[in-house]
């Protein structure tokens, strides 16, 4: 069963193209094999990705009146475009997010970060418990993307529980009554992102002097808040918590044997924030010798990928800067590969940089609890404590 539980289910053996019925009924060919995973991503007129967004829960007729009470729309854009302007779209967010001005953030970034790692080795040495998703994790990639990114001008805490909302409400099995409510949260920040849409200026304003429509600058900014923060947030909570349990590595970092950049990409292989990703199949076609009918929900099933031995040499371990580390399709890959890829791993890397030596001395209060959901990890807290010396 899909959802809960694939950590477990990692280890087990699975076909290379599984069908399975999620927890809500729908139908899905869940890809496993790194080769194959590519071949679909790789090809977007047999595989179209119009169906990145779909809401996994069908979206009751209730909690659709209160999203079109606030306009909402989500017309092809990013992600879920197939069309014509996708390129140009695309090609005008990554201007936005071009290496160059992605890696002028990092002197402001490691000072940013410099200074919570100070104040939060402060309150472990005074015995305090800390919540590192918190203080590290939940705001810093909401703080970058401003940097980079004109937005509308709303309190991090607002962006940050649309953003959570919109995650549940498009990929977690959830009730009518948790829709409705999730609606009126996503539905009301929509209505901003909309009303800035039309004034906006950076990114928004570009969009709009390409021609694009109001619908197309809303669905752009909409994705970015939530893919552009929300998950790195997710990722550098997962890395944090998988190194407190590694200190070979850490013990690598300190000494200058392991690379700050193997331990980010070891950690997108091992612990990917988004572990599925879909497509549709837009013909009767086969997929590693398995028929796949015209119109099927193809879940690729990223993280498992990462973890193919056909790639990589040990599969279950965390070894920065293994043979097949690098080869993980967290970010996807193709036409849709991730334009925020440089902006996640610099944030990571200098999260890891910063961070790696306050989890020599603390132990795990609370592990990071990750709720039901098909792609996104979603992890709520991480909190650690000092840990006492015998
Ligand atoms: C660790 C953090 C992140 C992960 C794991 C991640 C992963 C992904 C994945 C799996 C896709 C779909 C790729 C495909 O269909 O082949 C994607 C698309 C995308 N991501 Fe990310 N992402 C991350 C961070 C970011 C950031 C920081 C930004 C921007 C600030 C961003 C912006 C985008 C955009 C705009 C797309 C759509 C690209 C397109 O369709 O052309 N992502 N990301």
């Amino acid at each position: 069963m899909l959802f809960r539980g694939w950590e477990a289910s990692v280890d087990e053996p699975w076909p290379d193209v599984a069908r399975v019925v999620d927890r809500v009924g729908g139908v899905h060919l869940v890809v496993t094999r790194h080769a194959l995973v590519r071949q679909v991503l790789a090809d977007p007129v047999t595989w179209r990705p119009d169906n990145a967004l779909d809401a996994v829960t069908p979206i009751p007729v209730a909690a659709l009146r209160v999203l079109t009470a606030h306009r909402f729309r989500l017309p092809p854009t990013l992600a879920n475009n197939a069309g014509d302007t996708h390129p140009e779209i695309r090609a005008i967010v990554a201007e936005a997010l071009h290496p160059d001005r992605v890696a002028a953030q990092r002197p402001w970034l490691t000072t940013l970060v410099r200074a919570r790692v100070a104040g939060i080795a402060a309150e472990l040495a005074a015995g305090r418990p800390v919540d590192l998703h918190a203080r590290l994790a939940a705001d810093l990639p909401l703080l970058a993307l401003a940097r980079l990114v004109e937005l509308p001008d709303a309190p991090v805490g607002a962006v940050k529980d649309f953003a959570r909302a919109a995650l549940e409400l498009f990929w977690a099995p959830l009730d009518a009554e948790r829709q409705q409510s999730l609606a009126a949260e996503v539905g009301r920040f929509h209505a901003v992102l909309r009303e800035f849409a039309g004034t906006g200026g950076g990114l928004a304003g570009r969009l709009r002097a390409a021609g694009h429509s109001p619908d197309v600058v809303v669905g752009a900014l909409f994705f970015l808040l939530v893919a552009g923060q929300e998950t790195t947030s997710q990722f550098l909570t997962l890395l944090l918590h998988r190194l407190t349990g590694e200190p070979g590595v850490r013990a690598g970092l300190r000494a200058g044997t392991v690379a700050v950049a193997d331990v980010v990409e070891e950690g997108l292989r091992r612990d990917p924030p988004i572990v599925t990703w879909r497509r549709v199949a837009a013909v009767d076609t086969t997929l590693g010798g398995t028929p796949v009918p015209a119109g099927s929900s193809m879940l690729l099933w990223l993280a498992r990928a990462g973890c193919d031995p056909a790639v990589v040499a040990d599969p279950a371990g965390f070894r920065p800067g293994q043979r097949g580390s690098r080869r993980h399709l967290a970010f996807g890959a193709g036409a849709h590969r991730c334009v925020g890829a440089q902006l996640a791993r610099l944030e990571a890397a200098v999260v890891v940089a910063e961070a790696a030596p306050l989890l020599d001395a603390v132990t795990v209060v609370r592990p990071p609890w990750c709720p039901d959901n098909l792609t996104f990890r979603m992890p709520d807290a991480f909190v650690v404590r000092r840990a006492t010396t015998p």
